[in-house]
Formats: C-alpha cells, sequence, structure tokens
C-alpha cells in the first residue's frame, strides 16, 4: 500500500507505481492523504504521468501538524487494517510520510521508505522530525544517495533491524522518462512565448521562509533584484500565495499558478538558472544541466553543494546577488552522476518482487 498525499510525492510514486504494475506478483493500493488537493497541485500530476487512480482519498488538508497527522493515522488505520498489505509504502518527510509510517509500524505491518537517510540537521524544520521519525521505525530503507546511507549509519543503523538500499534517486527517473513528453504547441514555453535561457525560475513554498515575513521580505526582494536584468517566472504554491496575499509587498516579476510535472520540465530544461527552496526542484535543476541558487541556510542534497552546482544562500540579500552575478553566464560543467542511472524505481520493484 503506497500512501501519499503531496505534490512531490505524486511525482516520485508515479514511477515507482510504472516499475510495480510490471511484476506480476505485486499488486499496488494506492491512498491518496489528500493533503494537496487544489487541481494544480494534485489532479494535473496523476493525469499527466498516469499515476493509477487512488483507491482511497481521506481528504484531509489545511490543519496544523498535529491534527492533520492525527487524522490521517485515525483514517489509515481503518484502511491498513482492512486491508492488511505485505508493505506500506512512503514517500519523503511530510505529514503524509510521518502519518502513514506511525500508523503502519503501530499495526505490525511492514515499513518501507523511499528518500530514506537524508537531514538537514535543522531540528526546526517539521519536515527533519518526519524523517528521523520515520527512517528509524521503517524496516526498508531506500537511500538515494551515498551521503544518505552515511548519515543512517552514523545515527547506529547497522544495530537495528532493518534493511538499506542505495538504490538512486527515483525522481532522476521521473525527470529522464517524462521529460521526452514535454513542449509542443500546448507547452508553456510557447504559451508563455518565452525564449530559451532568457528566464531565471524560482519556487518558494517552506515554512521556515514564508512563515517568517522578513525572510520573505529578502526573498521578494532578491527575485525583484534579478528581475531588473532577467525575467523571472515563479509558479506560486499556494502556502505561499495566501501569505502573499495579506502583505503589500512589491512584486515586479511573473507570478503564476503552481504548473504541472511537464510544463515544469519544460521550464527546468530552458531556464537560464533556478533559485528555490524546494527540495526536488535543487536536484532537478542539475539533472537539467542547471546552477542552482538555494534560498535556505542548510540542504540535504549536499552533494550539490560540495560539486558547486548549488549555492546555499538562505535569504541574505547581498549573497544571492553576488552568486546570481557569478553563475548567471557560466557553462554547466557535469561531473559524474550523483544520483544514480536512472532504474532507481525498477530496483525498488525488483527488491520488493523478490522478497
Ligand atoms: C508540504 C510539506 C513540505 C513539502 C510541501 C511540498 C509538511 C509538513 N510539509 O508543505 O515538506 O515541501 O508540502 O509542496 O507536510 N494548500 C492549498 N492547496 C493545496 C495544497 C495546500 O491551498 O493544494 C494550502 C493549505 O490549505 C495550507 C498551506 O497550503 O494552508 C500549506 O499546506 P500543507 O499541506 O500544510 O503544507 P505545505 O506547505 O504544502
Ligand atoms: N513542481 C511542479 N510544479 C510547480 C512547482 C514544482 O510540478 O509549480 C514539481 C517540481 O518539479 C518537483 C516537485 O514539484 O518535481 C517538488 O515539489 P515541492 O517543491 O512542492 O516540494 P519539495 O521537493 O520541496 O518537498
Amino acid at each position: 500500500m503506497t500512501i501519499i498525499g503531496a505534490r512531490p510525492q505524486f511525482i516520485k510514486a508515479a514511477v515507482v507505481s510504472r516499475a510495480f504494475a510490471q511484476k506480476s506478483n505485486l499488486r499496488e493500493i494506492i491512498v491518496h492523504t489528500g493533503q494537496h488537493f487544489d487541481a494544480q497541485m494534485s489532479d494535473v500530476f496523476f493525469r499527466e504521468m498516469e499515476i493509477p487512480a487512488p483507491s482511497y482519498n481521506l481528504r484531509i488538508d489545511s490543519l496544523g501538524h498535529g491534527a492533520m497527522t492525527g487524522r490521517m493515522m485515525e483514517k489509515l488505520e481503518d484502511i491498513l487494517l482492512k486491508e492488511l498489505p505485505d508493505y506500506v509504502l512512503v514517500y519523503g518527510d511530510t505529514n503524509t510520510t510521518l502519518a502513514g509510517a506511525l500508523a503502519a509500524r503501530k499495526n505490525n505491518l511492514k515499513l518501507v521508505h523511499i528518500e530514506a537517510g537524508l537531514r538537514s540537521f535543522n531540528m526546526k524544520m517539521p519536515e527533519e522530525i518526519n524523517r528521523i521519525v520515520t527512517d528509524r521505525i521503517s524496516d526498508i530503507l531506500f537511500c538515494p544517495t551515498q551521503t544518505a546511507v552515511d548519515n543512517l549509519r552514523k545515527e547506529g543503523f547497522d544495530n537495528f533491524k532493518c534493511n538499506i538500499a542505495q538504490v538512486g534517486d527515483v525522481m532522476y527517473d521521473a525527470a529522464l522518462y517524462y521529460s521526452q513528453k514535454t513542449g509542443g504547441p500546448d507547452g508553456i514555453m510557447n504559451r508563455k512565448k518565452l525564449a530559451e535561457g532568457s528566464f531565471v525560475l524560482a519556487t518558494i513554498h517552506r515554512a521556515e521562509n514564508t512563515d517568517d515575513l522578513e525572510r520573505l521580505k529578502n526573498i521578494i526582494q532578491i527575485l525583484n533584484e534579478i528581475a531588473k536584468e532577467m525575467m523571472v517566472v515563479l509558479p506560486l504554491h499556494p502556502r505561499t500565495r495566501k501569505i502573499l496575499a495579506s502583505q503589500d509587498f512589491k512584486i515586479d516579476f511573473d507570478v503564476v499558478d503552481p504548473v504541472g510535472y511537464f510544463d515544469m520540465l519544460e521550464l527546468l530544461k530552458n531556464a537560464r538558472l533556478i533559485l528555490t527552496d524546494s527540495g526536488g526542484v535543487q536536484k532537478e535543476a542539475y539533472f537539467f544541466d542547471k546552477y542552482c541558487i538555494t534560498l535556505r541556510d542548510q540542504t540535504e542534497w549536499i552533494e550539490l553543494v560540495n560539486n558547486q552546482y548549488n549555492w546555499i544562500v538562505g535569504t541574505d540579500v547581498k549573497l544571492a546577488l553576488d552568486v546570481f552575478h557569478k553563475i548567471k553566464n557560466a557553462k554547466f560543467n557535469r561531473s559524474s552522476a550523483l544520483y544514480g542511472n536512472g532504474d532507481a524505481a525498477i530496483k525498488i520493484a525488483d527488491y520488493l518482487a523478490d522478497r
């Protein structure tokens, strides 16, 4: 049973579900918690990426951490006890991940975590709590990177009764597979008459930025400054839109609704560079040979920083603009593959089918 609910989880699950469908001895039941619910945050991914329709949708959204996680656990428990799956599969680090993990393990069901072992080492982030707890109670931990495996070893996971497998990153599989399907007259490049290399692609949604008005103000200032010399395209997460609607920040760049994955891939392919606080988008920048400026104080994807594909600037306006000027015309130098070979989902399906 796959438990998903937030945008990045639909994208990750799409490729894993495709791999499961090719195994005659695996049957997948998908549960959508409802955490993300706007058409452009949920339905568009199921449609474009041909993800099987969920068997259950809990419709739990827009609550605080306690209420959201608790209500999800309560409803998930009923479904888990009815279906009694051999494995419960969760992705990443959202409240959906934590609720699924706790509900599974408290009912003695085997738990599988995809994107295990990542750490920001910032315990103020809700995502850090969610991923640490989920990792600790998982039976099978699929890690995307060597860094993730090392993190688990340092935390003593060799002493725990669990299996750890480094398989690569399913987001790389998704980017490779679905980027063949993008573009054409209906694509965003054509619809918005965008020229290749002419714009900066930005996304902002992390709580640490949206819920701290000083940080949010700095981010808007960074983007306003960049917009003076290069077009900025910002597909805006509903969380950020709600907060901006209550403020009177002056915004001098192009804000659009969240885009579907195909449009996002087109924007990633054609942008000059990326500014983001997203986890997934940092890696996608690298997949498409784009430098990334990360508007956070740390990242889980440290190999991008160590290899100088990614710069962590927090919300320091001067630092962000200095980096922007340094890299805006720089040629991207790709080295070894950091996120596997694009076969992470197949490895996961093989691993589970052989058990
Ligand atoms: C969640 C994850 C975050 C992840 C992000 C991916 C947690 C704690 N956080 O953050 O790690 O990076 O998803 O995008 O789980 N909203 C809408 N429409 C939607 C979805 C959300 O209006 O379709 C609004 C909600 O009503 C709420 C706000 O956005 O007011 C935040 O949503 P929530 O799901 O709590 O967290 P995210 O910020 O999306
Ligand atoms: N994404 C998208 N449309 C958008 C913004 C992001 O399809 O308007 C995709 C993005 O390409 C990536 C995933 O959503 O695959 C990342 O999700 P998000 O940034 O919401 O969450 P995070 O990765 O930070 O948890």
